[in-house]
C-alpha cells in the first residue's frame, strides 16, 4: 500500500484511505516503540533535514526521535543562527541542503503555503510541520490516532475544538481530518477568534458558549490563544478569557458524563486550561505527545524514497 501523494502538505490533500494507512502504520510503529529496542532499520541510508523557521518543542523533537527510531540520518536546521538571518531565501537554503544528498524535508514556517511553494521547486518529499495559520497535518494525525486509541473509531465521534480558531493551523487540519473520517465538529470560543465564514465553509457547528460545547462533545480539543499571530489582542484580557472560556475541573465534574481533554501544546495554564484539568483524569495530553512519535514514523516511512 502507498499514499496517493508524494508530500504531506496538508490533510486537505489526503484521501480517507491515506489517513487510514498512516494511522494503521502508526499502530505498528507504536508496537515497535513499546519494545526494549525501539529502533527499526526502515530508513537506513535516508537523510532527513528538519527545517524549522518557527519555534517548536514537541514537533521538532518528535520528528527527530521518529527519524532516529527509523535509523535515518537527521540534520536539524533552525532559522535563528543560520544564513537565513543574512537574507538567504528559503529556496536557496533548501537547494544548498539538498545538494549535500539530503532525501527528505520536514519543515515549519510562519508563512502559510511555504511548503506548498517549495514542493513545486524541489524533488525531495516534504512533510509540513506547520505553516502559518494554514495546516499542521501531523498534529491532526496524532490527535486522530489518540482519539481512535481511546474510542476505537472516529466515525460519529463528537469533537469540540475550543479557543483561538481564527489563528490555529491545528484547528483547520483537525476539521479536515475529522470530516473525512465521519466525526462531527463544533468550534467554540469568543466571536472575535472564530472566523465568520467557518460554519458555511467547513460545515462545523459554532457556539460562543464553552459550556454548550462541553455538554455536546465526547472530546474537547483545547487550543491556546496565538498572541504571536495577532497584531493586537482580539479579546479583553487573559484573565477575562479564563473566566469566560477557560476550562475548570468543577465544570467537567458537573457535566454528568466523562469527556476527554486534549491540547496540542504548549499549554497556557490558567488561561485556556486550569492545571487540575491539564493534569487531571480526563486529560490525554501526554498520550498525544507520545503518539506523535509513532505517527511521524509512519508519515516518514510512507513518504520515504523506499516507498516512492
Ligand atoms: N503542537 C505543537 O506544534 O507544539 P510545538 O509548537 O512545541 O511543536
Amino acid at each position: 500500500m502507498a499514499l496517493s501523494t508524494k508530500h504531506l502538505l496538508g490533510i486537505k490533500d489526503l484521501q480517507k484511505e491515506d489517513i487510514e494507512l498512516i494511522l494503521q502504520t502508526a499502530v505498528q510503529f507504536k508496537e515497535v516503540l513499546q519494545r526494549p529496542v525501539k529502533k527499526v532499520p526502515s530508513l537506513r541510508d535516508v537523510t532527513v533535514v528538519n527545517l524549522f523557521y518557527e519555534n517548536s518543542t514537541r514537533t521538532r523533537i518528535s520528528f527527530e526521535l521518529a527519524e532516529k527510531r527509523l535509523s535515518a540520518d537527521t540534520i536539524n536546521f533552525t532559522a535563528s543562527g543560520s544564513s537565513a538571518a543574512k537574507g538567504e531565501t528559503l529556496l536557496d537554503t533548501v537547494n544548498n541542503i539538498l545538494s549535500m544528498k539530503v532525501d527528505m524535508v520536514v519543515m515549519r514556517h510562519s508563512a502559510s503555503g511555504a511548503p506548498h511553494f517549495l514542493s513545486k521547486h524541489i524533488p525531495a518529499a516534504i512533510i509540513n510541520a506547520g505553516d502559518g495559520i494554514n495546516e499542521h497535518p501531523t498534529q491532526a494525525l496524532l490527535d486522530a490516532f489518540s482519539m481512535q486509541e481511546k474510542f476505537g473509531s472516529l466515525k460519529g465521534l463528537k469533537v469540540a475544538i475550543i479557543g483561538d480558531i481564527m489563528h490555529s493551523r491545528v484547528a483547520l487540519s483537525n476539521i479536515y481530518l475529522l470530516h473525512k473520517m465521519g466525526a462531527e465538529v463544533m468550534v467554540a470560543g469568543p466571536p472575535t477568534l472564530i472566523p465568520p465564514y467557518i460554519q458555511q465553509a467547513f460545515g462545523v457547528k459554532v457556539t460562543y458558549q464553552v459550556k454548550e460545547a462541553l455538554q455536546w462533545c465526547d472530546v474537547a480539543n483545547v487550543l491556546r490563544i496565538q498572541l504571536e499571530r495577532q497584531n493586537q489582542p482580539l479579546f479583553s484580557s487573559l484573565r477575562e478569557y479564563n473566566l469566560s472560556f477557560g476550562i475548570r475541573r468543577e465544570v467537567l465534574e458537573n457535566l454528568g458524563k466523562e469527556i476527554v481533554i486534549m491540547h496540542p501544546g504548549p499549554i497556557n495554564r490558567g488561561v485556556e486550561l486550569d492545571s487540575d484539568v491539564a493534569d487531571g483524569p480526563f486529560s490525554i495530553i501526554l498520550h498525544q505527545v507520545e503518539n506523535g512519535v509513532a505517527v511521524r514514523m509512519a508519515a516518514l516511512y510512507l513518504l520515504s524514497p523506499h516507498n516512492h
